[in-house]
């Protein structure tokens, strides 16, 4: 029999109420004989208020020992910004190597889209993790006076480019259409854009079934509006990544469905799943939030620890559910619930 050893991160506002019904989805979904050993972290804004702590050595030392990690949201507007993002989900994301940053956008059945028409959107961004502008490699002289200059380095290695675009050459590979996309801006970030587009193209001739293309970033927000169904699996740089999967997320459902995982393929260290919006405080604790996004995340960690036909059953309920579901307002939990129940018949 197996064992899913996964250690639980609600996190702030809504990520507590998230997650515990992406968890009820997962017990459910799970065959009899796989044991689910869960323990909680209680990161975030309350104990960085308490401690001034986000995340230790000890803390990354004890989450290392997990199959995987299920995040909800970290984040107040009691704690300044840049806090726990920088010391908490960066340093989280950097020590566990998560170099690739999967966010899928299906827009499902039932679901609104401001686009025109019903567009066929089915892609999945592969989004880079660990490097770009994201390092904090920079800094500021002369500061506050009217002279003062600020750099904000972007750093992108041979190395850590191969690895996110040979893994999203394998995904592309893998998907029927066989589409992969390289998004940067090699017309002004020529130093960056030209490591990417040679690497893009050495690694394309590995892979001669993979139709491939490029576009520069401003050109694929476009396309994500007008077009989306051109797209297929997109690869990009962290900072270009970030934006366009904010724009996927709102052109497919909005954030209330978009699920994400930060990977790290080798394994060396436990992956991390994540519904893609933030802990929203606004409406907290008041069972409002939708745990689709969350439940849809558990369906990758499934699929990543090698569950594919639980995750497949997780996707397939919620497109049920979605369908079903119409306009009609539910609560956090009548969500969850109802997503276990369809995992569990
Ligand atoms: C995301 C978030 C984070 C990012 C922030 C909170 C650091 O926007 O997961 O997309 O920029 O990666
Ligand atoms: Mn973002």
């Amino acid at each position: 029999s197996h064992s899913i050893n996964l250690a639980v991160i609600p996190g702030d506002g809504i990520g507590q109420e998230v997650v515990a019904e992406g968890l009820k989805v997962l017990s459910a979904v799970l065959p009899q004989d796989v044991k689910l050993e869960t323990e909680e972290y209680d990161f975030g804004a309350k104990r960085y208020h308490a401690t001034g702590e986000t995340l230790t050595d000890a803390d990354l030392a004890s989450l290392k020992k997990h199959d995987a990690i299920l995040l909800g949201a970290i984040g107040d507007p009691s704690v300044p910004s840049g806090v726990l993002e920088r010391g908490f989900l960066l340093k989280l994301r950097f020590a566990f190597d998560h170099h690739v940053n999967l966010r899928p956008s299906k827009l499902l059945p039932g679901v609104a889209t401001p686009l025109a028409g019903q567009p066929e959107i089915d892609f999945v961004v592969v989004r880079e993790g660990t490097e770009g502008p994201y390092t904090g490699n920079g800094g500021t002289i002369r500061k506050g006076t009217p002279h003062e200059v600020a750099t904000e380095v972007s750093v992108n290695t041979a190395f850590g480019v191969e690895r996110v675009v040979r893994d999203a050459f394998a995904r592309a590979q893998a998907r029927p259409r066989k589409k992969l996309t390289l998004v940067h801006k090699n017309n002004v970030l020529t130093f960056a854009g030209h490591l990417w587009t040679d690497i893009f193209t050495k690694v394309a001739a590995e892979f001669p079934e993979v139709s491939t293309d490029y576009l520069h970033v401003d050109a694929a927000t476009i396309f994500l509006v007008t077009d989306p169904a051109r797209f297929d699996v997109i690869v990009t740089d962290n900072l270009f990544g970030d934006i366009i999967t904010d724009l996927a997320a709102a052109v497919s459902g909005g954030i209330g469905v978009a699920a994400s995982g930060n990977i790290n393929p080798s394994g060396e260290f436990p992956s991390m799943f994540e519904p893609v919006h933030g802990s929203a405080p606004d409406i907290a604790g008041q069972g409002k939030a939708d745990p689709t996004a969350t439940v849809l995340s558990v369906a990758l960690l499934l699929r990543h620890l090698g569950y594919e036909t639980e995750a497949v059953r997780v996707e397939e309920a919620v497109s049920a559910d979605l369908t079903e579901r119409g306009s009609a307002v539910r609560t956090t939990a009548e969500v969850g619930d109802a997503l276990a129940a369809r995992v569990a018949s």
